[in-house]
């Protein structure tokens, strides 16, 4: 595909050489998207990793033009609401977002999905969630560590932990008498994120129908009994 990437930050490079080994053509690669961009733009596609305050311009921009649309940009979860209902009125939308793009916690989230099903299972057994980042990461708990903790309460809370070069740790811990089970899930390097949005792009852009979704609901599809 044809695909016009914004973000030339930390990830912006990572992405276009994914892009690139997945066989894709990045048409266009940017910081911060002006008018003149949008009005030559020769794309099929478009693959944001940039910053929350350009999100809501990027979003209308790309779906007016029927661009397929990988929001990896996280801090904008205010406008969710009202731009997905903006979205879903376009005949043609194919749009997903996460603020997580990997495919491990991805699993994670599918695992905590089926025991919050479940909740006899769970019963006498403790829980607490632990995340560690780098120790530029502000926010804290992470978006990943809230979205986990949404899915299943654990009982104990979050901590999060901010030390040296860790690109990202979630640990969810079940304790009962004599046994103990641990889901960790670690990122090693920021190629992880990349990998899943390209894999993310490429299911979007095959489906035959509009998809405005998180990028869970577009690959976790409930299967028949
Ligand atoms: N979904 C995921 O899996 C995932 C994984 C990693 C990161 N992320 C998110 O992806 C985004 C980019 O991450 P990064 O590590 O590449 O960030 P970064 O190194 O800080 O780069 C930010 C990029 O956004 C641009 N930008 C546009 N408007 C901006 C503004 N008002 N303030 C600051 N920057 C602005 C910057 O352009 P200039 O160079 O012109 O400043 C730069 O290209 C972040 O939101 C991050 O949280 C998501």
């Amino acid at each position: 595909m044809r695909v016009a990437l914004i973000g030339t930050g930390r990830m912006g490079p990572i992405l276009k050489q994914v892009l690139e080994e997945r066989g894709h053509q990045v048409v266009a690669h940017v910081g911060r998207p002006s008018e003149s961009f949008w009005a030559g733009l020769q794309a099929q596609a478009v693959v944001d990793f940039s910053h929350a305050a350009q999100t809501q311009a990027i979003v209308r921009a790309s779906l007016e033009r029927n661009l397929v649309l990988v929001t990896g940009t996280t801090g904008w979860q205010a406008q969710e609401e009202s731009l997905r209902t903006w979205a879903k009125q376009l005949p043609h939308a194919r749009w997903t977002w996460s603020s997580n793009f990997s495919r491990g916690i991805l699993l994670f989230q599918l695992v905590l999905q089926t025991l919050q099903k479940q909740p006899h299972l769970l019963e006498g057994w403790d829980t607490a969630l632990v995340e560690i980042h780098h120790h530029r990461k502000k926010d804290a708990p992470s978006g990943t560590a809230l979205r986990l903790n949404a899915t299943l309460p654990a009982l104990r809370g979050i901590t999060s932990l901010r030390v040296g070069e860790v690109v990202g740790e979630h640990r969810y811990l079940f304790s009962t008498l004599g046994e103990e089970l641990e889901i960790l899930h670690r990122a090693y390097d920021r190629a992880v994120f990349a990998r899943g949005a390209v894999w993310a792009l490429e299911r979007l852009a095959s489906l035959g129908s509009s998809f405005v979704g998180p990028w869970e609901s577009l690959l976790i599809t409930e299967t028949a009994p």
